[in-house]
């Protein structure tokens, strides 16, 4: 039996947690998450609840995307994207108890600049990938974070979620609907087609977004969501240096078909100047 502590902003949760395999409420018990039926889930050393267990998930980013991510955010680069989710999320979110939640949270960067905005609030980040999961959990003081995948059933409670975040990340729109409060906010942040283009125009093998993906998002939401309002976030990127052009490409689904970006990178062959180009989408339920 391990003898970490156990996070306080994870057992702050367990009024919201349920037990993935039967619903029930869960409780601490010998530095494991347990329901009444005896179902447990161990909690990492790293502070974040192991929920998805031994089942597998579906997709999630490999331990050098994860890297490629922390390296990428720690340079500051995306902190005008961050900021403007977190004025986006924060709105209307009064100064009662507040509940967030980030699906496919990564290492929580957008969640503890939402935190930061919010004081009164409390955060859970869910992700299948155990390597974000480590920063994540460890992102801010009032950030939990648990191993989940987001196409099965969340291990939460009905109507508990006050702010749902969505960035860049897989959805679930029949399970956003079930555990956000009826006056709640879902916030999904998507990259456009400007985005990131400099480094598709001048990397191989680079990913692009396809066009059909913004009908898709909306067809997806009609019927549980209604918008409320969508903000263009668009910066240029500039005096960017290889490390950085490296990891930015190494943090996207690119990185697993980049076979020549180390060597365009370290022939100088990149832009100085890359564009930020995404959309924050602010919808409620109807
Ligand atoms: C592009 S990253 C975005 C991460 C974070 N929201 C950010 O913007 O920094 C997508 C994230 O979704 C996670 N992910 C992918 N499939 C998932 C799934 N089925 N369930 C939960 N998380 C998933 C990945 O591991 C990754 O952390």
């Amino acid at each position: 039996v391990s003898d970490h502590p156990v996070p306080d902003a994870l057992t702050a949760l367990l009024d919201v947690l349920r037990c993935p395999q039967c619903g029930k409420e869960l409780h601490v018990e010998a530095h494991m998450l347990r329901c009444p039926d005896r179902h447990s889930f161990d909690i990492a050393r790293q502070g974040y609840a192991g929920l998805l267990g031994g089942a597998s998930a579906r997709s999630g980013d490999d331990p050098s995307m994860a890297r490629a991510r922390t390296d990428f955010l720690a340079t500051g680069r995306y902190a005008p994207l961050r900021d403007a989710i977190a004025h986006a999320a924060s709105e209307g979110t009064g100064t009662d108890a507040c509940t967030v939640l980030d699906a496919g949270c990564g290492t929580g960067y957008y969640l503890a600049g939402l935190l930061d905005a919010v004081p009164w609030a409390r955060g859970l980040g869910l992700d299948t990938s155990t390597r974000s999961l480590r920063e994540a959990a460890r992102a801010h003081p009032r950030a939990a974070a648990a191993s989940w995948d987001v196409f099965r059933p969340f291990p939460l409670a009905d109507g508990c979620v006050d702010v749902l975040l969505d960035v860049f990340s897989p959805r679930n729109p029949g399970e956003f609907q079930r555990v956000l409060r009826p006056d709640g906010r879902l916030v999904v942040a998507r990259p456009t087609a400007q985005h990131l283009a400099e480094l598709r125009a001048s990397v191989p093998g680079m990913v692009s977004v396809d066009p059909a993906k913004e009908d898709r998002l909306h067809a997806a939401f009609a019927s549980g969501f209604e918008e409320i309002r969508t903000d263009h976030v668009v910066q240029t990127m500039t005096d960017l240096t290889g490390p950085e052009v490296g990891a930015l490409i190494g943090m996207t689904p690119s990185a697993r078909h980049v076979d020549l970006m180390d060597e365009a990178v370290a022939a100088g062959d990149i832009p100085g100047s890359v564009t930020l180009s995404v959309l924050v989408t602010v919808f409620r339920r109807r």
